[in-house]
């Protein structure tokens, strides 16, 4: 097993990652100060893990459980209510601790409700997909989709550990791997450039979920995510820079409904069209964008947006994304394989360009 800390002070906490690890009570025992522990998870994972995960929690007094529906159209504060609901009828008070089974969505709902369940209590994350492994579970962004917006609800609230089971990765659709792929291949583009060359000679590798390869693969994120994160916890500045090919991933993503396109996905032809602009603006080599393109094919991902998208419909999403300041646009781009920058030094002309596909 292997150990990465989020350094934030006091809100300090360890990502265990290893493989099987999700059936050790050592993993937990010491991150529950609480008789009463609530597991949240979703109805397509219950029956492949929570067993496992109740096992390893019998040392707690009284365990109960939430069952969420699944899927990303049911991120919102209607389900949250569900596990509201689940706290106060079964008399969960402030000491309470939650524990996230699943993936980004179940991991964002149940932090959310972990940060305002009477005003904030504490939570697990345990990581089901690699998304989640490698991005949604550290650094404590939570929340809920408003039907205008993506995650436009939430709080930023850390976990007390971050139990990361690879093995849990071999039951995860080929789809879901792929999406999660994508923010792999992020922490390349965005800031190791020898990570991204890493990923080129190891992809095939990864999609065929290679317990040593994906094992490399989450620690390296982790990593960078953590480093991130201990530097600028709340995005103030630096922080933003995970958001890459995320303004326009997520306006695929609303535009298109909740849950019809991944998130991943989204990103993936997002991260193209961040690298494609970054190109125009005469920041990026051509050959990087090459490079990005055949590594996300790769990996199992559109790299360009649904046919239907205009200008005007990416405009309408991008309008609303949470790094648009005093009504200025910012976009995260590259000025090279491993180095981005929050900027609004762009051209309406040359985003309008790329929202084309031009
Ligand atoms: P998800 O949570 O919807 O999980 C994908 C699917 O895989 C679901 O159907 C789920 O039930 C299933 N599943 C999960 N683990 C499984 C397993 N081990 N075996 C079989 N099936 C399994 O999707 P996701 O990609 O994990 O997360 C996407 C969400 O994460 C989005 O809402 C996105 O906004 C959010 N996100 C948050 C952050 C953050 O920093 N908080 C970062 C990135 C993404
Ligand atoms: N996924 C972006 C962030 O955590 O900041």
């Amino acid at each position: 097993m292997s150990q990465i800390n989020v350094e934030l002070g006091d809100r300090s906490y360890p990502i265990f990652i290893g493989s099987g690890i999700a059936h050790d009570p050592e993993n937990y025992r010491s991150f529950i100060a609480s008789s009463q522990v609530l597991l949240v998870t979703n109805t397509t994972i219950d029956p492949i893990y929570s067993k496992t995960i109740e096992s390893a929690l019998s040392f707690v007094e009284t365990l109960d459980k939430v069952l969420l529906p699944d899927g990303e159209q049911y991120k919102n504060l209607n389900t949250l209510n569900a596990i509201f609901d689940g706290l106060l009828k079964k008399g969960h008070n402030r000491k309470t601790t939650l524990i996230a089974l699943g993936g980004g969505v179940i991991g964002d709902m149940v932090g959310f409700a972990a940060a305002s369940y009477q005003r904030g209590v504490n939570f697990i994350q345990i990581p089901t997909t690699l998304l989640s492994q490698v991005d949604s579970s550290v650094g404590g962004k939570t929340g809920v989709n408003h039907i205008l917006g993506k995650n436009m609800i939430g709080a930023f609230h850390q976990p007390k550990s971050v139990v990361i089971d690879t093995d849990m990765l071999k039951t995860l659709p080929s789809r879901e791997l792929s999406a999660g792929l994508a923010e792999v291949i992020k922490y390349g583009l965005i800031a190791d450039q020898e990570f991204f060359s890493w990923l080129e000679q190891n992809i095939e590798k990864l999609v065929a979920v290679d317990g040593e390869a994906l094992a490399h693969a989450i620690e390296r994120s982790c990593q960078i995510k953590a480093d991130v994160v201990a530097q600028d916890e709340k995005e103030g500045g630096i922080r933003a820079i995970l958001n890459f090919g995320h303004t326009f991933g997520h306006a695929i993503e609303a535009h298109q409904g909740y849950g019809v396109w991944l998130h991943g996905e989204a990103v993936g032809a997002g991260m193209i069209m961040a690298c494609k602009m970054s190109a125009k603006l005469g920041w990026l080599d051509e050959s990087i964008v090459e490079r990005a393109i055949a590594l996300i094919t790769k990996a199992g991902l559109p790299i360009l947006p649904p046919e239907d998208m205009t200008p005007e419909t990416f405009l309408k999403y991008m309008s609303v994304d949470k790094k648009v300041l005093d009504k200025t646009l910012r976009l995260i781009l590259l000025k090279a394989c491993g180095d981005a920058t929050v900027t609004s030094d762009f051209s309406d002309e040359v985003l309008h360009e790329i929202l084309q596909g031009v």
